[in-house]
């Protein structure tokens, strides 16, 4: 009798990931850098070999978190240099060996990357829950959103079933994760080589309401521009000197450093963005209107970056028999 509702409670879970399957699925479209394949992946995936792991991702991040807040931007990044590189399919946590030069080596990703540590601390854990079932890529999925989520940011149906990759791409992190420096244009152009709309770009950068930066990535705007307001500029003179301390962190959203909401968009209006690129959402562009109905609108700010995050999260993943469930995340079985 057991046996066969433990049997019925199965099939409906199967019948419910098909279900939710095809209500995420969309059409796939591909270009030469990007695929967007979301059919094969859907949010139930661990129902059955792994119906806690969900749980223990969120109950791990938010245990990170208590300790360090930042830590929450700091996941969040490392799902996006994840999946602007090969995919979301854990490339950027295999580590640099004697043969073997990874992602993390890379200009962007180098002395920047945090949150190794808690992303392995969650494999642990689930490796001892269910071994083999769940990939590393989707703990930095799940992670990414969790910590949104616990930072006051929307959430968002994170669709499952992601594989690991066996290899990284060094040049690919250097010429696809966007440069600080670039103007609107160059921002645009890197975020449509991944099939993202201008609108999506702007919804995607409001992430920069949370999380540091180091001096040197915003030492020449704070110096040398002008379309900055002139007391901030002297206050952040104050974390990042002219000459030196090139690893100085400061805030990117001055105002509410820790909390996921719309301020990083009146910060741009205010002529406030840390970055240079920041601050070119806001500079007269085709994105400032846009700026503007976020600031006004944070609500709309994160429906928007929500849906957008959806849509990153399904960039190219690796399904079915490709790549590998690594058991540990930094290094291939
Ligand atoms: C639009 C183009 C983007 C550029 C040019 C850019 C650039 C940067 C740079 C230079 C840093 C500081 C790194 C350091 O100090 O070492 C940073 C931090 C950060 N970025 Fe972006 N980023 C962009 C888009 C995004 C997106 C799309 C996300 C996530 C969806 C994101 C999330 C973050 C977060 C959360 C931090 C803080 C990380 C921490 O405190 O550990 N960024 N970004």
């Amino acid at each position: 009798m057991a046996a066969i509702s433990q049997q019925r409670v199965k099939i409906c879970l199967v019948l419910l990931c098909l279900v939710s399957a095809s209500a995420y699925s969309t059409s796939s479209s591909t270009t030469s850098s990007g695929t967007l394949s979301i059919s094969l992946l859907n949010p139930l995936f661990y129902a059955i070999k792994c119906p806690q792991a969900l749980d223990t991702i969120k109950k791990l991040v938010m245990n990170a978190l208590a300790n360090d807040p930042r830590m929450g931007a700091s996941l969040l990044r490392l799902h996006f240099h994840d999946c602007f590189v090969q995919g979301c399919d854990a490339s950027v946590l295999l580590a640099d060996t004697g043969t073997f030069r990874g992602e993390q080596s890379a200009l962007p990703n180098v002395n920047s990357l945090r949150g190794f540590e808690v992303v392995e601390k969650i494999k642990y854990a689930l490796e001892h829950e269910c071994p083999g079932v769940v990939s590393c890529a989707d703990i930095l999925a799940v992670a990414a959103r969790d910590s949104v989520v616990a930072l006051g940011g929307p959430g968002w149906p994170v669709s499952l079933g992601r594989r690991d990759s066996t290899t990284a791409s060094f040049s690919g992190a250097n010429t696809d994760l966007p440069s600080p420096f670039l103007n609107l244009d160059g921002l645009i152009a890197a975020f449509q080589k991944k099939l993202f709309t201008a609108n999506e770009m702007v919804a995607l950068s409001g992430a920069h309401t949370i999380g540091r930066a180091r001096c040197l990535l915003f030492r020449s705007r704070i110096y040398n521009e002008t379309d900055i307001d002139s007391t901030y500029a002297n206050q952040m003179r104050t974390y990042c000197p002219k000459a030196g301390g090139d690893s100085n962190l400061s805030p990117i959203d001055i105002t509410t450093k820790d909390v996921f909401d719309g301020a990083y968009y009146t910060n741009l209006i205010n002529k406030k963005g840390l970055f240079h690129s920041d601050q070119q959402l806001f500079s007269g562009g085709s994105t400032a209107t846009q700026v503007k109905s976020y600031s006004t609108f944070p609500s709309l700010f994160k429906f928007d970056f929500a849906n957008a995050m959806l849509k990153m999260s399904n960039l190219s993943p690796l399904t079915g028999t490709q790549g590998q469930i690594r058991k540990v995340c930094s290094r291939v079985n």
